[in-house]
């Protein structure tokens, strides 16, 4: 059985329509992700799922339930926001214990609830600090410890971990998914970073201008994307030409790179870049398609090619996708 389901939904502000048409079915325990540009409709489309907002046509089931028109606080959700929105004068503790307030549960029953919700976000002892002493890492943790600590049927993210650099955005990722899966609670997650939906999902869905371009496993989204859009939005897309006329498109860890001779097609190295496990050759190809670009990534082996150096470069043909 799904647990979230939207028909139909559409939210319109004046001529733009910020949500256009969305049909998604989410089953229990799963985690999606919405993935899209800035401006796509994945803050909108969290918002009507929230009920938040209301959508202009379309219907949203929760668990089975019409919840079109119910309010927010009917819906039983998590919520956590990209600015954390933690409560600043209040302690950690506190912030934490708030939704427990307000749904009436108080004293020692709300107490270790709380500290229950700290522990599995890995903030004991942090208790009576506020906000303002917590790193950005720290305080995006209390705010998942106050979505979750009410045992919510479904967790609604946006763009948790943006605010995060890098090598902690990928530790608090690592965490989320553990922390998903230890819950079982069904969950979605906006993003605009691919790596991430691509990373932690079940699923992802692609919008763009408000409309579904793609639902689908995040491998298949990858290799076989729905369209030019999807394969333009999930990664570096090589768009080589078919016999039939048709466009391919070829991931650049499907091109293989060797020494001129080795293969038909040859390139010049337009630039190496050097990325650690990998180098990612920027090439212009020399053959065929003379002078189009196409991108090639491949495991450092301690030599790599230099820029300027020609190459023979090949793929499977069963690498190539139709777009
Ligand atoms: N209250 C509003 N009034 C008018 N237009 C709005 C309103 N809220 C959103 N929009 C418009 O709807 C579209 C989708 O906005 P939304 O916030 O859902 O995008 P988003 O995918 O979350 O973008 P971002 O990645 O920048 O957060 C945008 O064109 C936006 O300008
Ligand atoms: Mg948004």
């Amino acid at each position: 059985m799904s647990d979230i389901r939207l028909e139909g939904v559409s939210k319109r502000y004046g001529p733009v329509a910020a949500a256009d048409d969305v049909d998604l079915a989410v089953a229990q325990g799963e985690f999606v992700t919405i993935l899209g540009p800035s401006g796509s409709g994945k803050t909108t489309l969290l918002s009507l799922i929230a009920g938040l907002n209301r959508p202009t046509a379309g219907r949203i089931f929760i668990g089975g339930r019409d919840v079109t028109d119910a309010p927010a606080q009917e819906r039983n959700i998590g919520l956590v926001f990209q600015s954390y929105a933690l409560f600043p004068h209040m302690t950690v503790l506190e912030n934490v214990l708030f939704p427990l307030g307000v749904r009436k549960i108080g004293g020692a029953v709300a107490r270790s609830q709380a500290l229950d919700a700290l522990k599995l976000v890995r903030l004991e002892g942090l208790e009576d600090r506020r906000p303002s002493q917590l790193s950005g890492g720290q305080q995006q943790r209390v705010a998942l410890a106050r979505a979750i600590v009410f045992k919510p049927d479904i967790l609604l993210l946006d763009e948790p971990l943006g605010a995060l650099d890098r090598k902690l955005r990928e530790e608090l990722q690592v965490e989320l998914k553990q922390l998903q899966r230890t819950l079982g609670v069904t969950t979605i997650l906006v993003t605009h970073d691919q790596e991430e939906a691509l990373s932690l999902s079940d699923r992802i869905m692609v919008l763009d201008k408000g409309r579904t371009q793609q639902v689908a496993a995040p491998a298949e989204a990858y290799l076989k994307p729905a369209n030019r859009f999807v394969a333009e939005f999930l990664g570096i897309a090589n768009f080589v030409g078919l016999e039939d006329g048709r466009t391919g498109l070829v991931r650049p860890e499907r091109v293989r790179i060797g020494a001129i001779g080795t293969a038909a097609k040859t390139a010049r190295v337009v630039e190496a870049i050097y990325l650690g496990q990998m180098v990612r050759y920027h090439l212009a190809l020399e053959n065929g398609a003379a002078g189009a670009p196409m991108v090639a990534a491949v495991p450092f082996v301690g030599r790599a090619f230099a820029t300027g150096e020609r190459v023979a470069v090949s793929w499977e043909a069963a690498d190539i996708w139709p777009v």
